[in-house]
């Protein structure tokens, strides 16, 4: 038997054959007419009516790599903002510009403007710890630190000075874990590792912590991806508790997890922001044929 050479020719040509036959643009979906794949102008309103943060033309490279275009959006008060997309396309790179975390990636850089209640975190003056306590962020995988569960959350407030004494971090330890629906589970174990309890368990001390700093905004990495379904909807129903009183931008892989926790949701491709909406609307409604591909699945 004579072996062939695979080349990337014949995989074309495969692929030319077996792909679905690419549709023309003014497709309809819901009775929409959509807006083509070609178009990467971002569809939807990006504005809110009292924003909390306000992004204007961010674009961000990794050294000549550009993985964020042109970026405008706005993130209101207490509202639960979901980002979506296929994995790469710029979620985590645009959550971290909101506090400045890109900062600490070698050759990262960021351009445009993020204001937030105004003000340009980007400026000279800015000083990054202060900030990220206002723009708290919580990980993928949950990371307390290797301390006792009173001690992780006291760490913040000890570091910028929010208590007087040792009767007001009291205060301030309890009111975050009530907060994050974790203090009746640890009040009796505070002097425990903050590892030593379960995944589930460590995220929400994580969102203690990230509380206790009194910030404004909370930004979440996919933050139940390491987590069961139970300890998921535990953190689902923190969310729409905290919204009251912060702003959450939430990344998540999880489409059912966005449409259930957020009100606005925006939609990602390739380093764009293609469609940002109403949530309900951009699941059932959406007006860009990119965003119909992926919320029905023939795409990411
Ligand atoms: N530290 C880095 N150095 C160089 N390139 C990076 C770095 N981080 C991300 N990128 C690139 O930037 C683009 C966007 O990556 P990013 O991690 O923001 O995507 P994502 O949407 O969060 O993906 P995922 O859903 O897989 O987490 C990708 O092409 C990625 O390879
Ligand atoms: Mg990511």
């Amino acid at each position: 038997m004579q072996l062939i050479e695979p080349s990337a020719g014949m995989f074309e040509h495969n692929i030319q054959m077996t792909a679905e036959k690419p549709q023309k643009s003014g497709e309809t979906f819901g009775g929409k007419t959509l807006v083509s794949r070609d178009s990467r102008r971002t569809v939807g309103d990006i504005s809110v009516e009292d924003p909390r943060m306000f992004c204007r033309n961010v674009d961000v490279f990794y050294g000549d790599k550009q993985a964020i275009k042109n970026v405008s959006l706005e993130i209101g008060y207490n509202e639960v903002l979901a980002m979506i997309g296929p994995s790469g396309c710029g979620k985590s790179t645009f959550i971290r510009c909101l506090n400045r975390m890109n900062d600490t990636i070698a050759g990262c850089r960021v351009s445009g403007e993020i204001l937030l209640d105004g003000k340009n975190i980007y400026a000279k003056d800015v000083d990054v710890v202060p900030l990220r306590a206002q723009v708290g962020m919580v990980f993928q995988k949950p990371n307390p630190f290797p301390k006792s569960i009173y001690d992780n959350v006291a760490y913040g407030p000890r570091i910028h000075g929010l208590a007087e004494s040792k009767a007001e971090l009291d205060e301030i330890v309890e009111t975050s874990l009530v907060k994050a629906g974790l203090w009746n589970e640890v009040k009796d174990i505070m002097n425990q590792s903050g590892t030593s309890i379960s995944g589930g368990q460590q995220q929400r001390l994580c969102i203690a912590r990230a509380i206790a700093v009194s910030p404004e905004i909370i930004l979440m990495d996919e933050p139940c991806s390491a987590l069961d379904p139970i300890a998921t909807s535990v953190i689902e129903d923190l969310m729409d508790e905290l919204r009251k009183q912060y702003t959450i931008v939430i990344v998540t892989h999880s489409m059912q997890q966005a449409a259930r926790v957020s009100q606005r949701t925006a939609y990602f491709h390739m380093g764009d922001l293609i469609e940002v909406g109403p949530t309900p609307m951009i699941f059932t409604r959406p007006s860009h044929q990119l965003t119909q591909d992926y919320i029905t699945g023939r795409f990411g």
